[in-house]
Formats: structure tokens, sequence, C-alpha cells
């Protein structure tokens, strides 16, 4: 998360000090979909900003940056909040960020396609020499046919505050409550139970045959066989079959 609020810069008071460091992991990644309606995987995260004059208006649904695609990143304008005793008005918008493709296990078919709504888990640090001592917490982001919002976030150890901290600068998403929250059909969509199958199967045995090859191509390495072509063949066929398995099939036979 980021916060936005007085606290000190460069040893000055300052209206704008950024408390930024409100750090961890999100898991899994929030599909969306682009400017051209392609699915990308994403980060999502509240920002609040204190001490705005004016009010503004909340806007539905997400905000691309670059709308002719230069970046995928988004976001969606919350308008302004108050609090009784706080450093109204405060701006809320939700950053939506494209993360990278990761490099590891593929997800499984299911963790996509058990439930039409995404679910996200997400622990943090907060950490800065400022507002308060190092303390952690927790927040979900869901992405459903009902919009995209984020939930429960709290602390989940004790919150010690440093010489004059207040949680109205620092962690105004304590009074602010559920606010981080649009409008829009966020859901994966229901796909067709046959095709589904079908695919599914199709995976499952081009999966199965790459292992009974991986086992083949392992028995000519122990031998001293140089197999480093057939094993980069091998690899890119995997590859497809997890990414696209109708082209996967062209590269399938290694060993043929
Ligand atoms: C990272 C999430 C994710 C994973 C993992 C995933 N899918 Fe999908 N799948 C989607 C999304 C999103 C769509 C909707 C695409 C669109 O806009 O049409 C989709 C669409 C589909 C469709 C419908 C395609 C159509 O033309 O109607 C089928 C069938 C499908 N997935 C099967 C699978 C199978 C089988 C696996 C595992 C091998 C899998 N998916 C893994 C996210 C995922």
């Amino acid at each position: 998360m980021t916060s936005w609020g007085p606290g000190l810069v460069l040893s000055k008071p300052n209206p704008f000090k950024k408390y930024s460091l409100y750090y961890g992991p999100m898991k899994p990644p929030i599909l969306i979909k682009d400017q051209k309606g392609i699915w990308i995987p994403t980060k999502i995260w509240p920002n609040s900003m204190a001490g705005l004059k004016e009010t503004v208006a909340p806007k539905a649904g997400l905000i691309f940056r670059w709308p002719k695609g230069e970046t995928r990143d988004a976001y969606a304008l919350l308008g302004t909040f108050t609090i009784p005793d706080g450093n109204n008005n405060y701006l809320a918008w939700l950053q939506v960020e494209q993360v990278a493709h990761p490099l590891g296990k593929s997800r499984t078919c299911e963790s996509c396609h058990d439930s039409t709504t995404q679910v996200s888990q997400v622990t943090w640090e907060y950490f800065d020499n400022q507002g308060a001592e190092s303390f952690t917490g927790s927040q979900k982001v869901i992405a459903d046919q009902e919009g995209l919002r984020i939930v429960d976030i709290k602390a989940t150890s004790e919150i010690k505050l440093r010489e004059g901290g207040k949680t109205e600068n620092f962690a105004a998403w304590m009074k602010l409550g559920d606010i981080w929250k649009t409008s829009g059909d966020f859901s994966i969509p229901k796909s067709d139970p046959a095709k589904y199958q079908k695919l599914d199967r199709g995976i499952r045995e081009a999966l199965a045959k790459l292992a009974a090859e991986d086992k083949q191509l392992k028995a000519r390495e122990a031998k001293g066989e140089d197999v480093k072509k057939l094993r980069r063949r091998w690899k890119e066929a995997k590859a497809g079959v997890v990414h696209e398995p109708a082209s996967a099939n062209i590269l399938l036979d290694v060993l043929k």
C-alpha cells in the first residue's frame, strides 16, 4: 500500500510525506483485460493521499494510463473521502500494474477455473522511520462479476507509534474502511465444460508423453550420449504445451 500524509520530508514538516513502505507479496496475480481485451496478470494495491483541497468524484471501472498501449498499467479513481479529525480530503485510488511472467511451475487449470471469482491473498510489513515501528498486516483482493475490491485490510501485529506518529497520517486505511473498490465485471468467464475437458485431457496426454520422453532422454544422458539438442527441443515442447496446446503438437515428438 501507499499512504501520503503529513510528516517530515528532509527533516521539515511537509503535508505530502509518502509512507510507502507497506511491502509484501500478493498471491496469485489478479487477471484483468488490457486495452485490447487481452488477459494480463496484475498486482493491485490501495493508495490514499491526504490533504487534497478539492473533492473529486469517483469514476467507475479501470482507467488505463496509456490508452494506446505503451504500458498496460491502470488505476481506478475512487474519489475523495473524509474521516472525523482526519487530514481531509483523502484522495483514494487503486493501482493496477502488470506483473512479469514468473518462471516456475505453471498454475493448474483449476486455480483459475474452479470459480469465476478471483481471490488473492496479500501480506505486508510496514517499515518506515516515521509513524510507527515496524508492524505486519494483510488484506485480500477480490475480482468478480460485481467488481474489483480490497477487503479485510488489517494489522496482524501491534502498532507501536513513534514519537509524533498518528494513524491518520500514515495508516488512514484503518479509518477509511473498505473504500478501495470499483464496479465492472472482473470475473473469469465460465468456459464450456466440453471444451474445457477436451483441452484439459489434451494437455494431460501431452504432459504424460513429455514425461515419458524425459525418462528416455535422462537414460540416454546417463549413458553419456549428447542429447543437448533434443533436450532443448523437449523444453520448447513443454513450454508450448503449457501455453498453447495446439501449437505444441507440432513440437511434441521430440524423439522421433
Ligand atoms: C491464469 C488463469 C488460467 C489458467 C491457469 C487457465 N485458464 Fe483457461 N481461461 C482463463 C481465462 C481468463 C479465460 C477466458 C478467455 C477469454 O476471454 O475468452 C479462459 C478460457 C478458457 C476456455 C474457454 C475458451 C473458449 O474459447 O471458450 C477453456 C476451454 C479453458 N480456459 C480451459 C483451460 C484449461 C484446460 C486449463 C489448464 C490447462 C486452463 N484453462 C488454464 C484463465 C485461465
